[in-house]
């Protein structure tokens, strides 16, 4: 068995033992909780004894220094992303023709749209894949724990901002490979029917997870299965209110299926950098409608 292979299976196989909620990348196994509440105990660990030691204050220069540094490179990013004097790109000006379907243009823009109309090369992997510090329900070392670097700074910086208003978000699912993906939406189109696969999962290429710049993110009191009731969580509610502040938007909006073609999933982030992300939630629309109306 490939290794790519045995990827898939494993996590097919934690998806049957969870009922497969939502998509069925997630599980909630006993040792994988135990795993992500060890792997927060080292962070608070790692972090006390920086304070505590006599280098203390230069540390927390040398955080402060790292942190600014990479709000600025966040910033050069968006810029690079987005000419600021031209508007954002339109849906329309990011896709082509390819047979009988419509690909992106722009796969590894923090812009770009995959939906169902609009599909990601199937050989796209974004450049950079790289592992949040975050706290994750994922097993050591599974491709899901990965975003884009710039996305996994922002996601970062987003839990860190949740934990000091007092909520504990845990990351569950994030980057996927096509292969993945149609692993996936077989599963979910065999077990619930492909009516409600389509609903709630997408098909290979048209799923964000493929970008790197989306996460599924839980919390503790939810464990990691993604339902709608995170939306009524202190953490979800927190998440809707704040999430566009570190670069994201909760990308499946209640009310909204008709235009994203999905179930409403509050647990779905999707980093499209500050800017872009204070004005969509501004507007309170998908980024259909936003990047339509571009121009
Ligand atoms: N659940 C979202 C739509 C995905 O599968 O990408
Ligand atoms: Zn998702």
């Amino acid at each position: 068995m490939t290794m790519k292979n045995l990827v898939v299976a494993t996590g097919l196989s934690f998806a049957l033992l969870a009922g497969c909620q939502a998509g069925g990348d997630e599980q909630t196994s006993n040792q994988t909780d135990n795993q992500s509440q060890n792997d927060g105990q080292t962070n608070d660990g790692s972090s006390n004894s920086s304070e505590n030691n006599n280098d203390g204050n230069q540390n927390k220069k040398d955080q402060n220094d790292s942190s600014k540094k990479e709000d600025q490179e966040s910033d050069q990013s968006d810029e690079a992303n987005k000419d600021k004097s031209a508007a954002y790109p339109t849906m329309a000006e990011t896709v082509e023709k390819n047979g009988e379907n419509l690909t992106v243009t722009n796969p590894d823009s923090i812009y770009v749209v995959a939906n169902k109309e609009r599909n990601l090369p199937s050989d796209f992997v974004p450049k950079n894949l790289v592992e949040p510090d975050v706290s994750s329900y994922a097993p050591k070392d599974d491709p899901k724990r990965l975003m884009v670097k710039e996305a996994a700074t922002a996601l970062e910086k987003m839990f860190a901002g949740a934990k000091k208003d007092g909520f504990e978000l845990k990351a569950v699912s994030g980057y996927r490979s096509y292969e993945r993906q149609e692993a996936i939406f077989a599963y979910n189109a065999e077990q619930r029917g492909e009516e409600v696969a389509n609903q709630v999962s997408a098909q290979a290429g048209q799923s964000e997870h493929q970008t790197g710049l989306t996460m599924d993110i839980s919390t503790p009191s939810l464990g990691s299965s993604l339902t709608e009731e995170f939306g009524n969580t202190p953490e979800g509610k927190w998440v809707a209110e704040h999430a566009h502040e570190y670069g994201f938007v909760v990308r499946y909006l209640k009310g909204k299926e008709d235009i994203t073609g999905y179930q409403y999933e509050p647990w779905h982030v999707r980093y499209v950098g500050k800017e872009a992300a204070s004005d969509i939630h501004e507007a309170g629309v998908t980024l259909e409608e936003f990047f339509s109306e571009q121009k």
